[in-house]
């Protein structure tokens, strides 16, 4: 366990995943996703720059995997916290590997339905193309909301390109179903950020 300025961070839990419809999105290939030619059609900067985080802002991001949006979330909180989360070891190492030298960034292997995280300990959630791949979806409703400090937002990422793709109605009824309000959304064409403020 680590704990350090007002985050404490256990072992992962290991309770089953996996969905009817998609799966984990495989370890195997993770490097698909830092591909440079992605920042084309997805730029991480940008995501980063539409969640208006605060150089001091505490920020977990849940599904990480390898990496491509970390090192911008890094840059934008040089004095707070970010802590990068996900199911899998091996994206946490990619990830690691990627930010190593450039922030003091801490790593979680957990499943985003039971996070081992102490409440309120967050100003900010990073979803990106993640939570369709995500099975229990009220117990992560609650989850972030639990580790989001009152106020706190959650940004979701979704792109079309990804079979888990989640339509934002769907998401709007998602979150505010778990005591989330609408905050904004940025579209471009086959992609969409939305942010959620916790009430
Ligand atoms: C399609 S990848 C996207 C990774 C990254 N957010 C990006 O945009 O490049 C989805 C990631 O979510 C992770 N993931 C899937 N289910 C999860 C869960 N229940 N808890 C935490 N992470 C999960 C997968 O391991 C994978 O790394």
């Amino acid at each position: 366990m680590v704990r350090s300025e007002g985050v404490t961070v256990e072992a992962g839990s290991g309770s089953e995943f996996g969905r009817k419809r998609g799966k984990v999105f495989p370890a195997t290939h993770a490097r698909s996703l830092v591909d440079p030619p992605r920042r084309l059609v997805q730029s991480p900067r940008r995501t980063v720059v539409g969640m208006a985080l605060a150089p001091l802002a505490r920020v977990l991001e849940l599904g990480c995997g390898p990496g491509f949006i970390g090192p911008f979330v890094a840059e934008a909180v040089p004095r707070g916290i970010v802590v990068l989360a996900d199911l899998q070891f091996e994206m946490l190492a990619c990830a690691r590997e990627r930010l190593c030298a450039r922030s003091k960034a801490r790593y979680l292997q957990s499943d985003a339905s039971l996070l081992p995280l102490r409440a309120g300990c967050f100003d900010a959630v990073l979803l990106a193309t993640m939570l369709g791949e995500v099975p229990n979806r009220d117990a992560w409703g609650k989850e972030i909301h639990r580790v989001l400090a009152p106020g706190g937002i959650v940004t979701v990422v979704e792109t079309r390109r990804d079979s888990d793709f989640i339509a934002f109605p769907k998401l709007y009824e998602l979150f505010c179903c778990h005591a989330f309000v609408f905050v904004d959304r940025r579209r471009r064409r086959w992609r969409y950020a939305a942010r959620f403020r916790a009430i």
